[in-house]
């Protein structure tokens, strides 16, 4: 039994951002037992289950229980990691947080493009703020999964103070978060995207020098679709530069044509794909740089084409929308055949024997 599509026949009736909220808060009261639930939406059976380990441990020193995460702008004020940290994500990114809470843009700015499954919006970085966000990421059970914190600058600081907000942000979070994300991609608040230029981007990781000792999380940056691929040698040397742990690979893309805002789903794939190749071939073989790649990835087959050009984990955020947690069940059954076929138990190993997989 889907339980989602009894569920989203309601929720897409409704205004998909009222969908939206009223569904965090829903999910933020999810009783523990109730995740038996999706017991019945596993395809593989406990023993395959007990048999096959999916988990993969980064080169940032995380352990992903599953290498799928949730991507950053679902649950943006943390409400729901115990749901979402119940249900096969490897990992949840919450966020993006700012230092001082904000409203976002004007509503409407959710949209669904239900054909295309893919969605547009023009959030804006709507969220309670780093406070109250920090207060949920610390209480929050975490069930032994990674939670990463995404990392923006509020509206209304200009852009030449952007690195005291991720210096202010940093602080907070870095004693809670087991990695941390600046996010200079979304192109919903005016500017931002500009911080992308090697400069301004070299101010904020530099700003952030000075608080990374040997405790502090692992930092990666995220970055958008619609960069030039000249720009991508000069990133990926920064990266280096300053230790970062890794790039996640995409944000949103820009479609005017679409509506203002960021697409989001199956729309993004082509781009977001591009953009993935690229940044892993300039990256090469024998870095330990990570990737996490996001946007349009919505089945294992387009998992396994992001594995094969040298990518392991990856994030969903509008397949997830579309298809629900059984998304997460139909990747792991087919994990589990993929290693079935090339005669591994360890999805480790087929890293480890990439060239020789049979996909
Ligand atoms: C409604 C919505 C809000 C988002 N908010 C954020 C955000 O706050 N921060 C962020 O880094 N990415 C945000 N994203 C981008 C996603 O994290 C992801 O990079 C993008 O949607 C591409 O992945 P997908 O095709 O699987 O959705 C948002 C995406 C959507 C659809």
């Amino acid at each position: 039994m889907n339980y989602y599509n009894l569920f989203k026949n309601i929720a897409f009736r409704l205004d998909p951002e009222l969908a939206h909220n009223q569904s965090l808060s829903l999910l933020s009261k999810f009783p523990k037992q109730s995740s038996k639930l999706f017991k019945s939406m596993r395809r593989i059976s406990d023993f395959d289950l007990e048999k096959y380990d999916l988990s993969l441990t980064l080169n940032d020193g995380n352990f992903w229980t599953f290498p799928v995460g949730l991507a950053a702008g679902l649950d943006k004020n943390a409400e729901a990691i115990d749901f979402f940290t119940r249900i096969p994500f490897g990992a949840v990114e919450v966020g993006t947080v700012t230092p001082k809470a904000q409203i976002g843009n004007p509503k409407p700015r959710m949209f669904r493009l239900i054909e295309e499954e893919s969605l547009l919006n023009r959030m804006g970085f709507n969220n309670q703020g780093m406070n109250e966000i920090y207060e949920n990421v610390v209480k929050a059970k975490r069930n032994g999964k990674v939670v990463g914190v995404n990392l923006g600058k509020n509206k209304i600081t200009p852009a030449d103070k952007a690195c005291e907000d991720y210096q202010i942000l940093f602080k907070k979070f870095k004693e809670t978060a087991n990695y941390i994300v600046i996010n200079v991609s979304s192109p919903n608040t005016p500017g931002l995207r500009d911080l992308q230029n090697i400069e301004a981007l070299r101010e904020i990781f530099s700003a952030l020098s000075p608080l990374r000792n040997e405790e502090a999380p692992p930092l990666y940056l995220k970055i958008a679709p619609d960069l030039s691929f000249e720009d991508i040698p000069g990133i990926v040397q920064l990266a280096h530069d300053f230790n970062l742990a890794g790039i996640l690979a995409t944000n949103t893309t820009i479609m005017p044509e679409k509506g203002q805002g960021g697409i989001s789903g199956k729309l993004l794939k082509e781009r977001a794909t591009k953009m993935r190749k690229h940044v892993l071939e300039v990256i090469g073989s024998g870095s330990s740089l990570e990737m996490i790649g996001i946007g349009g990835i919505s089945n294992s087959e387009d998992l396994f084409s992001f594995w094969k050009m040298g990518g392991k984990v990856a994030q969903i955020y509008t397949s997830f929308i579309y298809q629900g947690p059984q998304i997460l069940f139909d990747m792991e059954a087919e994990i589990v055949d993929l290693l079935k076929r090339n005669d591994m138990t360890r999805l480790m190993d087929l890293f480890e024997n990439r060239e020789k997989v049979r996909f």
